[in-house]
């Protein structure tokens, strides 16, 4: 992959798009084709080997089944891979597969075990609790912590930046070092290209929910994971034997989002950190999580390492449970849901959902709400978000709900 544009805006709009002209078409096609003709069985048979034991497509080969290669799967690639600064990417249906596909490949190199920072989003933290997928973990509650637990078997340090739901930072670079070499996956599904490549701080995978962000419409679900031409060997080969490639219509969808990444994640910036500022002097919030806020950056990534706090931000409830039920439930423009990353403002309580899985002591506080802002008017938001902290003050009448 070649990095051919000085600015990122340019590269966002342009990326993967490579041929379309020269074929007559000015944006990429959707080819729904599951199988693909075969010249002749020889060389059908080389190429389903080929792609089955993870190679990419060679030019004049034909693409054989769409579980083992798709055309627009592999333009959305390219694109992301141009903006992460990486050689390579390997899209999946989900940022779960594509995780799953990380572990997997790690296990396969003899590595079974995992040294993951929390907090992680709680699909991330349960599957490596739970070990499903053969591997072990060490939690690491800070990333000092994450020297001491590396291991001979160690195949891989995940860490998420910022995190998920809490907007904890991480310092990269000290990770990297800690990591004495193990491959570090970056989960960067909150900072998007658009404000931080780890590979440029040396990670070796740098995995996104394009659910999130990259897709940014709230209407795709979709994975990827930066990364080199190794290690997209070993996915892509996962991806063929396990079946989580990506759908052609989702990576259209993908690839689109890209072209408005930079600027829905700038917007959408620009309103968190003016919200982090309004609310956090409402009598309901003890406490207003978001990287911009002084304090929240111990280690001084912001500026080094991340462009800007982001779009997400969580607020501690004084009232704990009730006050957070409240909040979520009395919002009337933004939408009390799960996801984040797109156009319009989400609320959520992540103790009750996405982060239901995680062990008591690791899971996030009853009191804690995160919020996805959207591309609304701040002024909106503002009058929605203060209603409903006003509504999380009410003295709570009936039997308190159990507090999780
Ligand atoms: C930070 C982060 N990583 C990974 C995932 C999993 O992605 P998906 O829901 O696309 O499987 C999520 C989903 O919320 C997430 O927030």
């Amino acid at each position: 992959m070649t990095h051919r544009f000085r600015h990122l805006e340019t590269t966002a709009v342009h990326a993967g798009m490579d041929g379309l002209t020269a074929s007559g078409s000015h944006v990429p096609p959707i080819d729904l084709s599951t199988t693909n003709p075969l010249p002749t069985v020889e060389s059908g048979g080389d190429a389903y080997e080929h792609l089955a034991l993870g190679g990419s497509l060679e030019p004049g080969q034909s693409a054989v089944y769409q579980r083992l290669w798709q055309p627009g799967v592999a333009r959305f690639e390219s694109a992301l891979a141009e903006l992460e600064r990486t050689t390579h990417a390997v899209a999946f249906a989900s940022g779960m597969a594509a995780l799953s596909a990380c572990l997997i490949a790690s296990t396969q190199r003899g590595r079974p075990h995992v040294v993951a920072l929390r907090p992680l989003y709680g699909g991330s933290d349960h599957v490596l609790a739970t070990g499903l997928l053969g591997t072990t973990v060490t939690w690491c509650e800070d990333q000092d912590e994450v020297a001491a637990a590396v291991r001979p078997d160690t195949g891989l340090v995940v860490v998420e930046t910022p995190a998920n739901p809490s907007c904890d930072l991480v310092d990269l670079e000290a990770v990297v070092a800690s990591a004495a070499g193990v491959p570090v996956l970056v989960d960067n599904t909150f900072a998007t290209p658009v404000l931080q490549q780890p590979a440029r701080h040396g990670a070796v995978l740098v995995l996104h929910s394009a659910t999130k962000f990259l897709g940014g419409h709230g209407d795709v679900v979709g994975g990827v994971v930066a990364c080199d031409e190794d290690w997209a060997a070993s996915l892509r080969q996962v991806r063929a034997l396990t079946g989580g490639i990506l759908h052609p219509f989702a990576a259209y969808l993908l690839h689109r989002g890209l072209r408005t990444l930079p600027l829905r994640v700038r917007a959408q910036q620009a309103t968190a950190a003016e919200l982090a500022q309004r609310l956090g002097a409402h009598a309901a919030v003890s406490r207003v999580l978001y990287p911009g806020l002084p304090g929240h950056d111990p280690r001084g990534v912001l500026g080094r390492q991340l462009a800007g706090g982001g779009s997400l931000l969580a607020l501690e409830l004084a009232g704990g449970y009730t006050a957070a039920a409240r909040f979520v439930e009395s919002c009337e423009l933004a939408t009390h849901a799960v996801s984040l990353g797109g156009v319009d403002t989400l609320v959520q309580h992540p103790a009750s959902l996405t982060h239901r899985p995680v062990a008591p002591e690791a899971r996030p506080g009853a009191g804690l709400v995160r919020v996805s802002v959207g591309l609304e008017h701040v002024d909106d938001l503002t009058v929605d978000l203060l209603q409903a902290l006003d509504a999380a003050l009410t003295p709570s009448t009936g039997s308190a709900p159990l507090a999780r």
